[in-house]
């Protein structure tokens, strides 16, 4: 009750109601079913359809397979999945010459809207993981997507899901993701918060397993009623763990008492100073940063075969733990580190990309030409 208290205050009770789990992948199969639930209790039993973005990622359950977009956890189990809509995601990388972030973010909106415009009274909810698609390889977007894909779902009666599983508390420089759609508008206006919002990871510090669904008020009242067909019916043995909550509200302690918001914006600085030196690279391109992830993709002539794997093991000798995704090099280090430990990490980073990709040298001549 606390914890959902105190998490609800922190969207200013936009988000009044919390529904607890254990996993990542629990909570988006909760805020799946209570979207579909709630459109039937209200009337509205054919908005049972979900719809996600390309190379999308929310977990490996059955419902939660059906909106990620990642073959390679989906493909074995396609016979068992209902399939989402996918649709265009607002991935900054796919700009055109000349083309903005918030350009691409428009033309996914555009997708979006098209798919609405024919399908909405079929379509129960979106799912977005917001500003940064993590397993599509840390795929970062303008803000701006957040705002048009709630005005559409306005427009077209859709429910909004925000996957806050790996982008929530903190990691992207606000404590919920979402808070910097509208260019950052404090407080967010209660209307402009997604439906559901969902949160695990870093709500325990990692420690312990512990997810939740923060969702509007509203959605709540249609569940409640003494016929249990319109109960919301969803329960697991570990659901609202008590030891797991009090995890969770040290670590909300710990982000009031130490400022970690604050020191944060500080170590995102710290951390674009430490990769400078990789961030210059010619051997990378599209590199980003949102808040305290940082990402960039080895060009595919110089990564050579197998680059994550050969990465990985090479990173190790070096005393690094890192997971390329394709080539896409990241770093999502946690909050405890300071401007010379960043120094290092990026120093060990350009180190490692040294041993593993071909050609170093030319590609070393070209970073000092340029
Ligand atoms: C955005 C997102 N959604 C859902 C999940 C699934 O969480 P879990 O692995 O706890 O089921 C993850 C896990 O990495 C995630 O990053």
């Amino acid at each position: 009750m606390e914890l959902a208290e105190r998490l609800s205050a922190l969207t200013g009770g936009a988000l009044g109601n919390v529904f607890y789990a254990s996993d990542g992948a629990s909570a988006v199969e909760i805020a799946l079913k209570m979207s579909f639930h709630y459109w039937r209790n209200t009337g509205l039993p054919a908005k049972r359809e979900f719809v996600c973005l390309r190379h999308g990622y929310h977990g490996e359950t059955v419902g939660a397979l059906a909106v990620t977009d990642v073959e390679v956890f989906r493909d074995a189990y396609d016979p068992l999945i209902r399939r989402a809509h996918v649709v265009m995601a607002p991935d900054a990388r796919q700009a055109a010459p000349g083309e903005s972030a918030a350009e691409v973010a428009a033309r996914a909106l555009a997708e979006l809207e098209t798919l609405l415009r024919e399908r909405a009274g079929q379509i129960a909810a979106l799912i977005v993981e917001p500003l940064v698609q993590g397993a599509a390889g840390m795929a970062m977007y303008d803000p701006s997507y957040l705002d048009g894909a709630r005005a559409l779902c306005d427009r077209y009666r859709i429910h909004l899901i925000a996957d806050e599983i790996a982008v929530g508390c903190g990691r992207t420089g606000t404590f919920f993701a979402w808070e910097q759609s509208r260019a950052g508008e404090a407080p967010l206006p209660a209307h402009l918060w997604p439906d559901f919002l969902c949160l695990s990871k870093g709500i325990s510090g990692g420690y312990l397993p512990l997810s939740l669904v923060l969702s509007r008020p509203e959605i709540q009242r249609a569940f409640v009623a003494d016929e249990l067909a319109r109960s919301f019916l969803h329960s697991h043995s570990y659901t609202g763990n008590p030891l797991a909550c009090r995890a969770a509200l040290a670590t909300l302690d710990l982000f009031a008492q130490d400022n970690v918001l604050a020191r944060n914006r500080e170590r995102a600085h710290w951390l674009a100073d430490g990769m400078a030196a990789l961030a210059a690279d010619a051997r990378l391109r599209h590199v980003r940063q949102r808040g305290l992830i940082w990402a960039a993709d080895v060009r595919d002539d110089v990564a050579g075969a197998d680059f994550a794997a050969r990465f990985h093991h090479a990173a190790r000798a070096r005393e690094l733990l890192v997971r390329p995704i394709g080539n896409t090099l990241y770093v999502m280090p946690p909050y405890v580190f300071d401007a010379a430990q960043a120094r290092w990490l990026g120093g060990q980073l350009l180190a490692t990309l040294d041993d593993v990709t071909t050609d170093v040298t030319t590609t070393r001549e070209a970073r000092h030409a340029a």
